[in-house]
Parts: structure tokens; sequence; C-alpha cells
């Protein structure tokens, strides 16, 4: 398969933050093959099909790394409460009623409205149970992703919501083995525990070894979120929750830290030292009520921060573009105007992610060699700047765009979202099926 993009600014964000007029990106078989100077391309000869697109800018797609597909379903039921209470009287719950109908119900309305807001990779914590069933449909999708079942062997705020230590270590191993590298190594696998109150020791230390027998896979957690959650892990270990990682060495490079809010001086000295990665999650922490995370000071720590969604029940969409807007604007009455400019943000949102996943020299960027990972916007919008130059395209992207500005969406070089229209689902479809499938989950309950 062999085509031509070529649309009217290409934001390679390459090294140099290039952004290229009057060039065409080359994709054969998945791939970003060439970048090409039109005025060195003789279009009749091209044996490929081309793709002219004079209104659109062409990014590299969206990274999140921290999603819940499985709570999707749950938008809206969960409102105006803290972590705590959220959890324990709608989340666990109502993840507790998932059947394979429900959650697969949830996973393609979450997957549908991540590409059509151009996320083309994500980072998923899944449920307890039927975890085949998102990995199923995370390949089905063509989306990118890290996925894993949740693990979760300990539950004083939902007793039932739970499984036994060896019962969890053996689904997930096994899991691994099923679904690590599968779809052309699109999908890999993401160790789950769901955070230190609901994981014992054992459960932590045996997740965070079982990656080393998969190579390239992740391990996903949250930390420090909300001050009661620290409260407890305080008065469990006597520790600081990025202390008790640590204290366990269960946590490295490969280490997926939603949240990361409450953090002390000793635990970033930590963060830094050990080089894991933190999943900012703006929205959430917002809405949640549970902080916000001091990114400024870890991007200028030199500590990988990339940018996620986390659950709809807590956001309530799974925008990249909205996270990136939130980042840049809660630190900026903290800090200044100036802190959080569009491109750092954009930065997060894309190579950043990458980075985080240790996908950098496959994704995030526009270069040649690299997955054509790509989103092609509108930026030429009613709701965009007036400018006609690339001046505002990051400001566009980062401060005045929406899912109204997501044209068309490519992972792999696959079309999954065309002009504005998912290529995978049909979204009525999934719509109505979600409700319906709700209306049983919330019959279980
Ligand atoms: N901590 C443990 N589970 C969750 C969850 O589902 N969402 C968030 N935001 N924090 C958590
Ligand atoms: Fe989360």
């Amino acid at each position: 398969m062999k085509y031509l993009l070529i649309p009217k600014f290409i934001v390679t964000n390459d090294k140099n933050d290039s952004i290229l007029t009057n060039h065409a990106v080359e994709i054969i078989d998945g791939k970003i093959s060439s970048v090409i100077e039109l005025k060195n391309f003789v279009r009749k000869n091209y044996p490929g099909e081309i793709f002219h697109f004079p209104e659109l800018t062409l990014i590299p797609g969206f990274v999140q790394t921290h999603i819940h597909l499985c709570q999707t379903l749950f938008r809206g039921l969960a409102d105006d409460l803290q972590l705590l209470d959220w959890l324990q009287y709608r989340i666990f719950p109502y993840e507790n009623s998932h059947d394979k109908n429900s959650l697969r119900a949830s996973v393609k309305v979450g997957i549908n409205e991540l590409l059509r807001g151009g996320t083309t990779t994500i980072l998923d914590m899944g449920t307890l149970r039927h975890q085949e069933v998102i990995f199923e449909e995370l390949i089905i999708s063509g989306i990118r992703a890290f996925a894993g079942n949740c693990l979760i062997d300990q539950n004083d705020l939902f007793p039932q919501f739970k499984s036994t230590t060896k019962e969890q270590i053996e689904y997930t191993y096994s899991l691994a083995k099923d679904f690590h590298n599968q779809a052309e190594d699109r999908i890999k696998y993401g160790f789950a525990p769901r955070f230190v109150l609901s994981c014992s020791e054992e459960l932590l230390k045996e997740s965070f070894m079982m990656k080393n027998d998969f190579e390239g896979a992740v391990y996903h957690t949250h930390s420090s979120e909300n001050k009661n959650e620290i409260a407890e892990v305080r008065k469990k270990y006597g520790k600081e929750n990025i202390e008790y990682f640590n204290s366990i060495n269960t946590i490295d490079d490969h280490s997926v830290f939603a949240h990361c809010i409450h953090t002390s001086e000793n635990e970033i000295e930590i963060m830094k030292q050990t080089k894991m990665r933190v999943a900012h999650c703006p929205s959430s922490n917002l809405k949640l009520a549970s902080g916000i995370a001091d990114i400024p000071r870890y991007l200028k720590e030199g500590i990988s921060v990339s940018l996620g969604a986390d659950g709809a029940p807590c956001n309530n969409n799974l925008s990249a573009i909205t996270e990136m807007r939130l980042a840049a604007l809660i630190q900026k009455p903290i800090y200044s105007a100036d802190v959080m400019d569009a491109k750092t943000v954009f930065k997060l949102a894309t190579i950043e992610g990458a980075k985080a996943l240790h996908l950098e020299n496959e994704i995030g960027s526009i270069e040649i060699g690299k997955k054509a990972d790509l989103v092609l916007l509108n930026l030429n919008s009613f709701n965009n700047s007036y400018v006609e130059n690339e001046n505002s395209i990051y400001s566009d992207i980062v401060y005045s765009s929406g899912m109204n500005n997501i044209h068309s969406v490519i992972v792999d070089g696959k079309w999954l979202v065309k002009e504005f229209k998912s290529l995978v689902y049909d979204e009525n479809e999934i719509t109505e099926n979600a409700k319906s499938e709700l209306q049983k989950l919330l019959g279980r309950v």
C-alpha cells in the first residue's frame, strides 16, 4: 500500500520543530517512506494514490498514557465526588458488574471517541475480568495500545471487587503471553496494579518482575492522586506513595504512574533517579478535586511527563485536545502566563507520550522511517484563529480546537477516521448498544 498526503502544513514535531509547506508525505506499508518537496515531484508519474488537502494541517497522532476504556459506559454517573467515594460508591460497583457484552460496548464507544479526537496510541488500564474482550476490540479497531487487566487482590472500599493474588498473577501472565506484540506489534502489554491500596506487596512485585519476560511492556499504576489516599498509604506502610513503590523496587523507566500530584521532595528525587514516567491527567485531577500536579517543576527536573484523559466518569471526555488545553491553563495562575506554552504542551501529547512508552523511534513525529500514525486537522475552522500562516498552528491546536477540527486519523498507514467519519464503527449503533448495555449493567449492580 502506497500513497501520498499533500496537506497545507506538515507539523513534523522533529528536533527542529520544522513546519513544512509545499511538501508531501509518502506512506508505504504503514510507514513514512519519504517527505518530498513538491517542486521535485512529478504527479503524473506517481504510482500510488494522491490525497491533496490544500486546507489541512498534518500532525503526528496524539498519545494518551492513561485511559480506562472499561469506564466509558459510566460517563455522567459519578459526578461531583472525590476519588475514594467515587471508587467506593460508583466505579468499583459498576466495574464489578461488567459482563463481556457491557465491557465490549464500553470499549467501543471509548475507542471511537479517542480516534475521533485524534488519539492514535493509548495506555489503557483494564478491569478485573474479561480483559480478552478489551484486547479483541483494540486489535479490531486499529488503534495502537498498551493494555492489561487491572490487578486488585485487596479492596477495603468494595470487597466484592477483587481476586486472589495467585489468580491475578496467573491471569495477567497468560494475557501477556497471548497479547503482547499482537497485531504486528501494535498491541503491547501494560501490567496494571490498580493502586497501592488495592494491591498486596506480592502482587505489586510479581507484576513488576513479570515485565522482564515481555520486552517493551510497561508497568502502569495510579499514584499520589488524592490526600486521603496517600494518608491511607502512610498509615499502612509508614511511607509516601512513591517512596513505598521505591522501597519494594517496583519503579523504573518502564513505569508509568498516573497523577503524581502529592509528592514530597524525596519522591521527586526518586522520580528523577528511577526515570519513571508521569501520566498527567488535568481534567480528572480537577474534577475529582484531587489537586494540581506540579508539572513545570517535573519538566524542569527532566522528569518524563505525558498526558491522559483518564476515564469518562472523571473527565467527562476522552479528548487529547482538552487535556492539552487544561495542562496549559491550570499552571498559569500558579506560575505565570508564559509557562506551559502551546508548543510545550503539544509535545507532551505527542513525542513525550511516545517517549514515555519507549516508542520515540517509531511514533510521535513525522520523520522518515517512523510509523504512519497521523492526524489531519482542519485549522481553517470558524473556531480557530484567522491567521493565514504557520505562526498560529500550536495555539490553534492547543487553545482553540476541539473534536470538530479532527478531519482524518491514520494508524499504521490505515485510515481509521476519514473526513470526520469513523471507518471503524457505526457511531449510532455503538451508542445505542452502549445505552442498552448500560441499562442491563445497572440492573446487575
Ligand atoms: N485510583 C484507583 N483507581 C482509579 C481510577 O479508576 N481512576 C482514578 N482516577 N484513580 C484511581
Ligand atoms: Fe485512572
